[in-house]
């Protein structure tokens, strides 16, 4: 079994590591030679963004061709997953993947304008993580066979997320982005970035790729990154990841 997931802050990760098999590194894989993969199970795990999947995502399904007999997908979030499963079950069908199973999880919520994560990690024991997981990830051991249901309060409220998404796949929400004088220039967002889009050698500077998935904002050890509007200065990394697994997973230094 193949996991392909993305991840900024380790939700993702984590489950990835937790339903088994081979976890694939969507940043690394894009960049891959490899073009085909090929497992008797296929799976997708990542974050909602403005319910929906991020753009990365479909970058994956346009680069490359996957072979299995039982594919799945699932999906993080905080808070409302708006109906990122079925545009993701949509988007996979367009790339010739029929989804068997998907499920959603709800998690930490690391949208930093809308959530504080000191809330968030309070709000842990009602989320029930671990009891969810361990039903999905013994779900797809099982090879069942069950998609998430789009409904219609998911699609509305996917359509007035609209706007942000727009700016979320603009490659350019780091232009919401502040450094203050903490940053001590230690490399550590450039590490994280999936995108390859911080510059730190002189003025630090952020390009025109992000993803807008807040690895950089979170992962920063004097918390020096800030975003518009955030609700406080409380950062977030899944307690079942490493700092260095994420760098392994989004660095994009050598390219
Ligand atoms: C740009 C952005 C948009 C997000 N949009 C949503 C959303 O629409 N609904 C939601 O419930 N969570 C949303 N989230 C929260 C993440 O989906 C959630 O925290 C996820 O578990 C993070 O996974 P990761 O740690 O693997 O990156 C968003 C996060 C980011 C950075």
């Amino acid at each position: 079994m193949k996991v392909f997931y993305f991840s900024a802050t380790g939700n993702c990760l984590a489950v990835a590591k937790n339903i088994g098999g081979e976890a694939i590194s969507v940043p690394q894989a894009i960049h891959e030679e490899k073009s085909n993969y090929k497992d008797d199970a296929i799976g997708f795990v990542f974050p909602v963004f403005d319910g929906t999947y991020p753009r990365i995502m479909k970058e994956l399904l346009d680069k490359k061709k996957f072979e299995a007999d039982y594919y799945f997908a699932v999906a993080t979030y905080g808070f409302f997953p708006g109906n990122s499963l079925y545009a993701f079950q949509k988007l996979a069908s367009e790339h010739g993947i029929k989804l068997d199973y998907s499920a959603e999880l709800l998690m930490v919520d690391n949208y930093l304008p809308l959530f504080d994560v000191e809330k968030e990690i309070a709000k842990l024991p009602s989320k029930k993580v671990e009891e969810n997981l361990l039903r999905i990830a013994s779900d797809i051991a099982a090879r069942k066979h069950e998609l998430t249901k789009n409904t219609m309060i998911k699609s509305i409220g996917a359509f007035f997320e609209k706007p942000m998404l727009k700016k979320t796949n603009s490659g350019q929400a780091a232009r919401d982005f502040t450094v203050n004088n903490n940053c001590i220039k230690c490399g550590t967002c450039a590490k994280v970035c999936p995108a390859g889009n911080i510059d730190i050698q002189g003025r630090m500077a952020f390009d025109n790729r992000c993803y807008s998935c807040f690895a950089c904002i979170h992962a920063c050890p004097k918390t020096a990154i800030h975003i518009k509007g955030e609700k406080s200065d409380k950062r977030w990394r899944n307690p079942d990841v490493k700092l260095k697994e994420l760098i392994d997973a989004n660095k994009q230094e050598d390219r």
